[in-house]
């Protein structure tokens, strides 16, 4: 082993509706990595949202044995502070904290920039996303208004808040069909994964989609509905020059892409790369990397995009900043497909928070010197 090697904490599990899907993502990143070049620090973040630290904390959290080794422990604010031990022998004590972390978190509190805002408070360099990027893109309705501002194909949509649903469903709709037409997708604006989204192919259903997807959030989003879309999907990587792989598509075996087709075992397909045309492939590319750069993203996202088969049009429909990470999900097959395979993947994405944050350090901070005078 190289001596001081960087320590790099993976970190897994997290307070979402994801964190299973999250755990699955840990336990490929912590097989791959190159221990070699990182001292791999294994950290958990339980449903409760309690940290955990150390060799164990992912046997632990996926509840296959028993916490010998991981300590429960709080991320200090204070930029140095390391961890704080809260449970065990070492109970007070504090651990070093880590040169980078790479989360594999999966929506709210781990890709919506709430977990970056932490880790810049405590000064830890990490992978992906920074505040900004994590929040724009995890918010489909404010993701719309900053793609449509770059300019960016997006489908006809409208935002729905909840208070006006409970004002009265009956106007809602008749707002909703003044300006699409069915069927239409009903989405919370906050939430991944599927959850909460129906699609609405009449006004009894409209009414019911959005009383559903008023469970999950304060604000839905209602999309124009295509009838058996394409779904395309570019993982892009890099901070300042961003990098897009060939596209990769996926062909459900239902209606849409449910929550159950992603992670409940169907027979939707991947194609990787897409049977596009040359253009289209380079166009999807193009469009990419133009909506990683407008949403700020930095290290990794994947851009999913739909095509409309009648008319070859294509749209952009999200950017996901901490995408699904096994070694089989889409993001590392699309770069493995690239010419990068899943290990160095993992290199390249640490080295690029290392760049990110050193060129952040570099900003002026302070503007105003010398003591306060009341
Ligand atoms: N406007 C639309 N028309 C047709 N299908 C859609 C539309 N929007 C979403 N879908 C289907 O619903 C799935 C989930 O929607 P998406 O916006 O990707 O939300 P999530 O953030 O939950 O992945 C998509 O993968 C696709 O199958
Ligand atoms: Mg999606």
């Amino acid at each position: 082993m190289t001596p001081n090697r960087p320590r790099v904490g993976v970190l897994f599990g997290g307070r979402s509706g994801e964190h299973k899907v999250s755990l699955v993502s840990g336990r490929s990143v912590l097989d791959a990595i190159n221990r070699e070049r990182w001292d791999v620090v294994p950290m958990g973040i339980a449903p409760d949202g309690q940290w955990i630290v150390g060799e164990g904390a992912w046997e632990f959290l996926s509840q296959q044995a028993d916490d010998t080794t991981a300590a429960r422990v709080a991320l200090g604010g204070s930029p140095g502070a390391g961890f704080v031990v809260l449970s065990g022998q070492a109970k007070g004590e504090f651990l070093a904290s880590v040169d980078c972390i790479l989360p594999v978190t999966h929506g709210t509190y781990g890709e919506d920039g709430a977990l970056q805002g932490l880790l810049e408070m405590a000064d830890v360099p990490y992978v992906g996303a920074g505040v900004v990027g994590s929040a724009v893109c995890m918010d489909k309705a404010i993701f719309k208004a900053v793609c449509a501002h770059a300019g960016l194909p997006l489908l006809p949509w409208l935002l729905v808040r909840r208070h006006e649903l409970q004002a009265g469903t009956e106007a809602c709709c008749d707002r909703i069909e003044q300006s699409l037409h069915y069927p239409v997708f009903v989405k919370p604006a906050n939430l991944g994964s599927s959850v909460g989204i129906s699609r609405a192919a009449s006004r009894d259903e409209l009414a019911g989609a959005l009383l559903e997807a008023a469970r999950w959030d304060r604000r839905i989003v209602v999309e124009q509905g295509l009838e058996g879309p394409r779904e395309v999907e570019v993982a892009v990587l890099g901070n300042e020059h961003p990098q897009a792989s060939l596209a990769g598509e996926i062909v459900p075996d239902r209606e849409f892409y449910d929550f159950d087709a992603k992670y409940a075992g169907s027979d939707s397909k991947l194609l990787i790369p897409s049977p596009l045309s040359e253009e289209e492939h380079a166009h999807i590319r193009q469009m990419a990397v133009l909506g990683y750069l407008a949403t700020d993203c930095a290290g990794l996202a994947r851009v999913d995009f739909l095509g409309d088969p009648q008319t070859g049009a294509w749209w952009l429909n999200e950017i996901n900043t901490l995408p699904g990470f096994t070694s089989i999900s889409m993001y590392p097959k699309l770069w493995d497909a690239t010419g990068v395979p899943y290990t160095d993947l993992i290199d390249r994405l640490i080295e690029l928070a290392l760049e990110r944050f050193a060129d952040t350090r570099s900003n002026e901070t302070v503007a105003e010197k010398g003591p306060v005078s009341a």
